[in-house]
């Protein structure tokens, strides 16, 4: 097997006086779409945000395409190739799809064939090109959030619980989002509490708890056990969506 993507090995990390991550272990492999799963307050976020250098890294290592990126700013970190799409989406709802578009393709005009690209992948965006984003449904605001994203091109997406407040019906229209991205062989860490959304997305699954992983496997092996699921998640997660 390739080495992983991105390694997280050992890292503890703090927000103000509280000690939120106790030694985090985690790998993302290439070409895949890897879940982190936890309840509410596990750490996910913090996990996401010590990846982009927003939460400093007190201990441990992070390193992407092989190279240590622990401590770097977040432009540099964004540069090297990761982008991030974080729990509020960063959309803004006033301006226009296009606006929103143009504001993200910081390096200059939108490269067209890219555009063209990412319209294939969400349709809705290009059918709702002049309209303001605050208009779109909340499947779209992630469609959008997630095409800024990768604007320009990235080697890993992290997303943070893109079902977070979202009617089932609206989460069936993003299981079909990923999956276009799925078949791009785009690399991908999905943070969800939503087990059965992304238990149809997920190849390797990572579960955290109190700011450590608890588990890591193949979501094809935890999908099966109900009673891991059972012990890992709680009995409320299960019953999401
Ligand atoms: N700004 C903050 N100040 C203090 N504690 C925080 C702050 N943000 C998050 N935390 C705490 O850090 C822990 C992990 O939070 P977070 O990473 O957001 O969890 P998750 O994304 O898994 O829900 C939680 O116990 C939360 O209360
Ligand atoms: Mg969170």
């Amino acid at each position: 097997m390739s080495e992983p993507i991105l390694t997280l090995s050992g890292v503890h990390a703090d927000i103000d006086q509280y000690h939120i991550l106790h030694g985090v272990d985690l790998q993302v492999p290439r070409g895949e779409l890897t879940v982190l799963l936890g309840r509410n307050g596990a750490g996910k976020s913090t996990t996401m945000r010590t990846i982009m250098g927003l939460t400093r890294l007190r201990r441990g290592e992070v390193r992407f395409n092989g190279e240590s990126i622990g401590g770097l700013p977040t432009p540099e970190i964004a540069r090297r190739g990761i982008a991030f799409v974080p729990e509020n989406m960063g959309i803004f709802a006033l301006l226009s799809v296009r606006e929103n578009m143009e504001l993200a393709a910081n390096s200059g005009p939108i490269d067209e064939s890219r555009l063209e690209w990412i319209f294939r992948l969400f349709p809705p965006l290009k059918r709702f090109w002049n309209r303001s984003a605050g208009n779109l449904s909340g499947g779209q605001k992630q469609m959008l959030a997630i095409a800024r994203a990768i604007i320009e091109p990235r080697e890993l997406l992290l997303v943070d619980e893109p079902t977070k407040g979202l009617a089932p019906a609206i989460i069936s229209d993003l299981v079909g989002a990923f999956e276009e991205l799925k078949a791009q062989q785009a690399t991908i860490l999905l943070v969800e509490q939503n087990f059965n959304f992304s238990r149809r997305l997920g190849k390797s699954v990572a579960v955290m708890d109190d700011g450590r992983i608890v588990y890591t496997g193949q979501m094809a092996d935890l999908a099966e056990d109900d009673d891991l699921q059972k012990e890992l998640l709680g009995l409320s997660l299960g019953a999401h969506a």
